[in-house]
C-alpha cells in the first residue's frame, strides 16, 4: 500500500544505494519539488549533499530570501547561492521564441551547475567525488516531456527535455513516480514548513516563459510587481488552497490604448490565469470571485507602470497549456 512513510524509506534507501559515499548537488528553484527533492536527499545522505541556488533573475520577487532563509532554516542544509543573473539575461537577449527561451535557460542553469561543482569539489576533501545532481522532476514532467508512456512532446520541460548533451552529472530523481499532491504529503512527512509545502507550482525557467517577447529586466521588474499584487490579493482572500496556480504573464509585444490620470496611454497588457487541477495534466478556468479580480485590476494598472489592462485568461487545459509558452 502506498504510504508517504513507505514512499520515503524507499527513497531514502534507493538514493543511499545509488549515491554510495560519492557528494551531490541539488538545485534549489524556490519551488515545492525541488524543495522535497532536497529535504528526502539530505534525510538520505545527509553532509554529501550541498544544495545550489542559481538566481537567474527571473525569480518572482522575495523568493531568493524565501530559499536562503526558510529552506535553510528548516533543513540546516549547506547551500550556495550563484547570482547568474547576467549571464541568463545575456543568454536570453532578443530570443521571444519560447522553446527557444526553455533551451536557453536550461542549458545555462546547468552550466552554472557545472561551475558550482568545480567549485564544490575544489572545496571538497581529498577523495570525495561529487558525481550526482538531484532534480525534483515528477511523474508529470516526465510524461509531458515524452519520457513516460509514449506521450508526444508538448513542451521541453527544463528539467527534463532541456538537458544538454554534455552533462557531467548522473540524475537523482526520487519524485519521478509522484504527483504534486504526493508530494506535498512527502514534505510534510519530512517536516518541512506549511509555506514550503503549500507552495503554488512555479515553473522553472520562471518569469522567462511568463513574458510574451523577448525577456529584459526592465520587463523583469514589471512583471514581478504585478506577480506580487496578485499573489497578496488571492492571499489576502483566502484562495490559495483553491486556486491550483495563477500566472502571470506580461504580454510585452502587445500595446493597448488606455486613459490614465491626465491622458492617454499606450501600455501593456497583463494576463491572470488562475487555474484549478488536481496534477497539472488539466486544468479549467478558476471562477474566481469578481471583486477580487476587481481589486488585483485596479492594483496592477495603479502601482505598475506601463500597465494599463488587465484580462483573464478563460481557457482550460486543453487546448490552452497553464502557462502561455
Ligand atoms: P503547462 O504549461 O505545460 O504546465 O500546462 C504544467 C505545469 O508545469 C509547470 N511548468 C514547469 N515546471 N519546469 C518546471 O519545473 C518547466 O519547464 C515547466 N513548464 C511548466 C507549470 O507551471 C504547471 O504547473
Amino acid at each position: 500500500t502506498w504510504t508517504t512513510g513507505n514512499v520515503i524509506e524507499e527513497q531514502v534507501a534507493a538514493i543511499r544505494e545509488q549515491v554510495g559515499d560519492k557528494r551531490a548537488i541539488c538545485g534549489l528553484s524556490g519551488g515545492v519539488d525541488s524543495a522535497v527533492a532536497a529535504a528526502l536527499v539530505q534525510k538520505a545522505i545527509g553532509s554529501q549533499l550541498t544544495c545550489v541556488y542559481v538566481d537567474h533573475g527571473l525569480m518572482r520577487k522575495g523568493e531568493t530570501e524565501q530559499v536562503e532563509k526558510d529552506f535553510v532554516a528548516a533543513t540546516g542544509v549547506q547551500l550556495k547561492v550563484v547570482d547568474a543573473e547576467e549571464r541568463f539575461l545575456d543568454a536570453l537577449k532578443g530570443v521571444s521564441d519560447p522553446e527557444q527561451k526553455r533551451k536557453i535557460i536550461g542549458r545555462e542553469f546547468i552550466r552554472v551547475f557545472e561551475q558550482a561543482q568545480a567549485e564544490i569539489v575544489a572545496e571538497a576533501e581529498a577523495g570525495e567525488e561529487v558525481a550526482f545532481l538531484v532534480q525534483g522532476t515528477l511523474y508529470p514532467d516526465v510524461v509531458e516531456s515524452g519520457g513516460g508512456s509514449g506521450t508526444a512532446n508538448i513542451k521541453s520541460h527544463h528539467n527534463v527535455g532541456g538537458l544538454p548533451e554534455d552533462l557531467e552529472f548522473q540524475l537523482v530523481e526520487p519524485l519521478r513516480q509522484l504527483f504534486k499532491d504526493e508530494v506535498r504529503m512527502v514534505g510534510q512527512e519530512l517536516g518541512l514548513p506549511d509555506e514550503i509545502v503549500q507552495r503554488q507550482p512555479f515553473p522553472g525557467p520562471g518569469l522567462g516563459i511568463r513574458i510574451v517577447g523577448d525577456v529584459t529586466k526592465e520587463r523583469l521588474d514589471l512583471l514581478r510587481e504585478a506577480d506580487a499584487i496578485a499573489r497578496e490579493e488571492l492571499t489576502a482572500a483566502g484562495l490559495d488552497r483553491d486556486i491550483w496556480q495563477c500566472p502571470v504573464v506580461l504580454l510585452a509585444d502587445v500595446r493597448s490604448v488606455g486613459v490614465q490620470g491626465d491622458g492617454r496611454t499606450y501600455g501593456h497588457p497583463i494576463v491572470l490565469r488562475p487555474v484549478s487541477s488536481e496534477d497539472a495534466m488539466t486544468a479549467d478556468w478558476t471562477r474566481m470571485p469578481y471583486d477580487v479580480l476587481a481589486k488585483i485590476s485596479t492594483r496592477i494598472t495603479n502601482e505598475v507602470a506601463d500597465v494599463n489592462r488587465v484580462v483573464l485568461d478563460v481557457t482550460s487545459k486543453p487546448p490552452g497549456t497553464i502557462e502561455w509558452e
